[in-house]
């Protein structure tokens, strides 16, 4: 098998004078935490990003196939989007929400067009975790009842709160933080209890009214979930799921929360957010990562009456929806719309999958392919009946495609899902180069 080669481009990285890797890793095991951990036995040094594509500091090109952790989502350093920050950051940089400025207000009439229903109020905070710890804030507030509804398998955040809703041992501390939430059944179609039902959704729904049934007062606040799992291991719930499990928060008094930090703007390619792919209109979506490009933005959005409840104190939020994070977030919606990036995803993210599809009629080790558009995974068995978990395996093929200069995910709670999220402009030229190196590393295996 030849080494599979990168699509040509035409971007020339600028010379590096900076601390070698060694040096910087040395650094960084001096005066940071131990808890920031780094990907890949020899950590890459990443140094500059053009569109789906980083460079490392000795002018190395790789494919960028997650996006810093699903984030960058119109591509790295694109130009509309630097010129908008540039231009905001020459002029004023911050104030806080306590004077007028035109940006926060632009950029949430401009976010708002993009909601269904009565979904229109934006609050602007810096981090998937803050969204997700107001909407819980929100939905307390505005219902009167404590008690939330989370998925097993999810990922919320790391804060006290967005730890509570995660529900993945390796993500969880020993320590109180989980009061009033429960969580219920994932509904997994690769592993759960109703794997290969017709009837999932519906069953794993009612998993949810159980839950209110027997963990609850029957009054709760209300439930969240991701619109696809993400660091779960990319997992698209069964047809229904959403429909069913909503109304039984909603007949309990609860509102319905749909995380969106991984799954929105466009990315799974048939919508804009991936909850619409369900059929449901939550009540409060909170958003982050891809919202920004990279920039330190998220969001929660709901609707007039819910916004109402955080009127009732004084609230606010230092950094919140700056000058310059707007006019970025702003400038990101502006380019995925401009670029077609939602159909792109969906045109790139069906050849993708078609592709893995015929990767894992050659390789026995592939159990499970899956995802919409732009959000996808493969997930590694040591065999299909079995299902236990090739870690090990995931480990290798993750190393080898890096020296191949291909970057992936890995997630799943026993780490064997190899998890594919690039920048939306990701090419089909990009996905035979992907595809040519994952059929290189499984082969070898
Ligand atoms: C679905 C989801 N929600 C929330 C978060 C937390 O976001 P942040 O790391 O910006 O706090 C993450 C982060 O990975 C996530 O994947």
């Amino acid at each position: 098998m030849n080494t599979p080669q990168l699509p040509p481009f035409d971007h020339i990285p600028q010379p590096y004078s900076g601390p070698s890797a060694e040096e910087v890793l040395a650094l960084r095991k001096e005066f940071l935490s131990p808890a920031i951990f780094h990907y890949y036995q020899r950590p890459v040094m990443i140094v500059e990003g053009k569109g789906q594509y980083l460079f490392d500091e000795k002018g190395r090109r790789y494919l960028d196939a997650i996006a810093g952790i699903v984030t960058v989502s119109v591509g790295h350093c694109h130009p509309h989007v630097v010129a908008a920050a540039d231009r905001q950051n020459a002029l004023l940089q911050h104030t806080t929400t306590i004077y007028l400025h035109p940006n926060i207000a632009e950029y949430a009439q401009a976010l708002a067009a993009k909601m269904p229903g009565d979904l229109k109020v934006c609050y602007f905070v810096n981090s998937g975790s803050e969204a997700n710890d107001l909407a819980m804030l929100m939905a307390r507030a505005f219902t009167g009842n404590y008690d939330l509804i989370a998925l097993r398998n999810a990922y919320h955040g790391g804060n006290a709160s967005g730890m509570a809703l995660t529900a993945h041992s390796t993500w969880k501390f020993n320590v109180p933080h989980s009061f009033g939430v429960h969580h219920a059944l994932a509904p997994d179609p690769y592993r759960g209890v109703y794997a290969g039902d017709p009837d999932a959704g519906k069953k794993y729904a009612d998993d949810v009214k159980s839950v209110i049934d027997y963990a609850t007062s029957g009054r709760v606040a209300g439930f969240i979930a991701e619109s696809i799992q993400g660091v779960g291991g990319t997992i698209v719930f069964p047809d229904g799921y959403l429909h069913h499990a909503y109304e039984h928060v909603r007949a309990a008094g609860g509102v319905c929360i749909a995380d969106e930090v991984q799954a929105g703007f466009g990315r799974t390619g048939t919508h804009y957010w991936g909850f619409e792919s369900q059929g449901v209109i939550p009540d409060i979506v909170t958003m982050a990562k891809g919202i920004g490009n990279g920039a330190p933005l998220a969001a929660v959005v709901t609707t007039a009456k819910i916004a109402q409840v955080l009127a009732q104190r004084i609230h606010f939020n230092t950094f919140g929806g700056n000058p310059v994070v707007s006019a970025q977030g702003k400038a990101v919606l502006e380019v995925i719309d401009r670029e077609g990036l939602q159909a792109n995803s969906l045109r790139v993210g069906n050849y993708l999958l078609a592709g893995f599809r015929k990767l894992a009629e050659k390789h026995p080790i592939i159990g499970d392919v899956r995802g919409k558009g732009l959000m996808l995974g493969v997930e590694l068995v040591k065999d299909r009946t079995t299902k236990v978990p090739a870690r090990e395996e995931t480990m290798q093929v993750f190393e080898m495609a890096r020296d191949l200069g291909l970057l992936i995910g890995k997630g799943g709670l026993h780490g064997n899902v190899l998890r594919i999220k690039p920048p939306m402009c990701f090419t089909e030229a990009d996905a035979d180069f992907l595809l040519e190196v994952l059929d290189l590393c499984l082969a070898k295996l």
